[in-house]
């Protein structure tokens, strides 16, 4: 069957969008794990997430990168890092470049973290430099986005969420692998998990800007949900329309809870 019979969309960037749709499942595991601990998580998330019809990433502190990226070789797993400078190289002491983190068999970068935008003070321009840096040095960017409960209350969830989207996401991400994260920074590490309808609102949101700015492409960027998505929330959260993983903080410190939420 020539490529594209019978499916939705026609094109080459439907097509493409298509194929790259592959539910994404990411571990943050944010500033947890010592070597042997981490290794050990690492070696029972590839065991029991052999053969998944999700895409499965973990994301682990610097120092356990490169272990964790040669742990998981020939897996399938991938591994990303949870930050990067935007600078190639050069004086800027306690950061670390794109092209270290591909040189250690990354694959991923987690940018514009919340946790990152409130305890570095990372401006939207700031994630935007970033993300062109991950792209440069062959990095899918997997960018975060998505509001306090203050701006949530005050009704202004979706303007603050497409501010973001504005001023962090360059040109460039969108022939990289762009991954978009939401997650209401009220719902990280709390147990609060927005609304079905309030995730599905803003995913559909975030379709429409992807379209808007990069056309046929933008259907093809996965965007996850994160912010407390447990093993018993998941199956619910991932079954969302315009939910297309999830990126998993607490929870995928916990081998068997994670791959619950992989296998969910
Ligand atoms: P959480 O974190 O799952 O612990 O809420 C999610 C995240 O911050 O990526």
């Amino acid at each position: 069957m020539p490529a594209g019979q019978g499916l939705p969309r026609s094109g080459q960037a439907g097509w493409m969008g298509l194929l790259a749709m592959r539910g994404l499942i990411a571990g943050n595991w944010k500033m947890n794990g010592l070597r042997g601990p981490g290794l050990e998580l690492a070696g029972a998330v590839a065991a029991g997430a052999k053969g998944s019809a999700r895409e499965v990433l973990l994301c682990p502190p610097f120092p356990l990168l490169a272990l964790v990226a040669e742990r998981l070789a020939g897996t399938g797993i991938g591994v990303g890092g949870q930050d990067c400078h935007a600078k190639v190289s050069g004086a800027h002491t306690g950061d670390v470049s794109a092209a270290m983190l591909r040189d250690v068999g990354a694959g991923y970068v987690i940018l514009g973290h919340s946790e990152r935008r409130a305890d570095h003070g990372e401006s939207d321009a700031v994630v935007r430099a970033k993300v062109e840096a991950a792209v440069v040095a062959g990095l899918s960017p997997i960018v975060c986005v998505g509001e306090t409960l203050a701006e949530r209350e005050g009704g202004r969830a979706v303007p603050v969420v497409e501010r973001q989207l504005d001023g962090s996401i360059p040109e460039t991400a969108i022939g990289a692998g762009l991954v978009i994260a939401y997650e209401p920074v009220w719902a990280i590490g709390t147990g609060k998990v927005a609304d079905l309808e309030d995730i599905e609102g803003m995913h559909g949101m975030i379709r429409g800007w992807l379209r808007q700015r990069f056309g046929g492409m933008g259907e093809g960027v996965r965007i996850l949900y994160g912010g407390s998505v447990k093993a018993g929330n998941a199956k619910a959260i991932l079954a969302v329309p315009e939910v297309n993983g999830a990126l998993v903080g607490g929870a995928s410190l916990v081998a068997e809870e994670f791959l619950a939420i992989v296998g969910g």
